[in-house]
């Protein structure tokens, strides 16, 4: 078998152009083609990253022999049908956050990798980062004690249309699954444990997103972490975690930052790790590693973690009144 994995892209839209960044950066991974609704963006994206195919549509992409991985990068609601196809056609699968709209979606996804014998994972590239590998040592080392809860905001006050899919309710938009995913899946990250209890309040938009949600969640061991998410309001976009003996801040946005300190006393201790290159090549080289030994799940971002934070999500919109409709929640 070849050590370069051949990597396609489905919806290259603006994050799409920062994977395929991440991916020229990484050894041993090459990305090859890509699919689009239509010819011109695929060429477009293609002679932007020199890619040998362009397709405008994705089952052409999958029917590819040479791809043996795809990223799924269009709108939320788009996720599943995409990776459902892409596992049943035998392509290791890494899908955009949030994985699917649900968790029984993402459920059945794994039924389908195991299946077909591939690879899948949710794209939370800030767990790989290395202000969060750090923030993680420290736990593991009991700087701050034993941990209480955690705190965190992430919120920015978007500019964008109405049809935006972040506004849009027909592109499953909202706080919670674009922003709020973060929240949940970095506290989860850190607290490594099974939730058991969750409250949530929110605002919905007058197109029937979430515009704004507080949440606490309550873990097996009887941590709390409370969160707020929020695609109108610009927030503080810090995570705190608070134990016995002191504080673990990470800050200025939390998921996609450098910076982390740790406060015990009146001593704060910060330091900044920057990425090797844009960040994504941590999971992108993670993705590929697995594959390489055969193993079909990340340690970092294992199926169960991305099932239970389906599930708090699915808890929360359920709380505060907001359903998809049957055609994006379906299984
Ligand atoms: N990890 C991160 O830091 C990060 C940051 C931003 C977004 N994201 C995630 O990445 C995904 C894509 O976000 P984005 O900001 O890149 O979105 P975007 O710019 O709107 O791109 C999405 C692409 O999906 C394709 N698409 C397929 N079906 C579509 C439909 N029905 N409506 C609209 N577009 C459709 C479009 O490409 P064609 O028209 O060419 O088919 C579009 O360019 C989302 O899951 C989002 O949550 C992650």
């Amino acid at each position: 078998m070849s050590t370069t994995l051949h990597w396609g892209i489905i919806g290259p839209g603006r994050i799409a152009h920062k994977f395929a960044d991440a991916l020229a950066y990484c050894d041993h991974n090459q990305l090859v083609a890509v699919a689009s609704r239509s010819q011109q963006n695929a060429d477009a994206f293609a002679s932007r990253w020199q890619l040998a195919h362009a397709y405008d549509d994705e089952a052409a992409l999958l029917a590819n022999p040479q791809v043996q991985a795809v990223y799924i990068a269009t709108p939320h609601n788009y996720h599943y049908p995409a990776a459902m196809r892409a596992l049943k056609a035998g392509k290791h699968v890494l899908i955009e956050k949030p994985a699917c709209v649900n968790a029984a979606q993402f459920a059945r996804l794994c039924e389908l990798a195991e299946q077909h014998d591939c690879m899948l994972m949710e794209a939370v590239w800030s767990r790989f980062l290395p202000y969060v590998a750090q923030a993680k040592q420290w736990l593991a080392d009991k700087r701050i004690g034993e941990v209480q809860s955690i705190q965190s905001s992430i919120g920015i006050a978007f500019e964008h249309g109405p049809e935006h899919r972040i506004n849009n309710k027909a592109l499953a938009g909202g706080a919670m699954l674009d922003l709020g995913v973060y929240a949940l899946s970095l506290s989860q990250f850190m607290l490594g444990q099974s939730h058991t209890a969750i409250q949530a309040l929110g605002k919905l938009s007058a197109d029937g997103v979430d515009e704004s949600v507080m949440a606490t969640v309550q873990y097996s061991g009887g941590q709390l972490a409370q969160f707020a998410t929020s695609i109108v309001s610009q927030q503080q976009n810090a995570l705190h975690v608070y134990g016995s003996e002191g504080t673990i801040t990470l800050e200025p946005r939390f998921w996609s930052g450098s910076q982390v300190s740790l406060q015990r006393g009146d001593d704060i201790q910060t330091l900044t790790l920057p990425w090797a290159h844009n960040g994504f090549e941590y999971q992108i080289e993670d993705m590929a590693r697995c594959i390489l030994v055969g193993k079909r799940q990340s340690d970092v971002v294992p199926h169960r973690d991305t099932l239970a934070v389906l599930t708090q999500m699915d808890e929360v919109r359920r709380q505060i009144g907001l359903y998809y409709g049957d055609e994006f929640e379906k299984v």
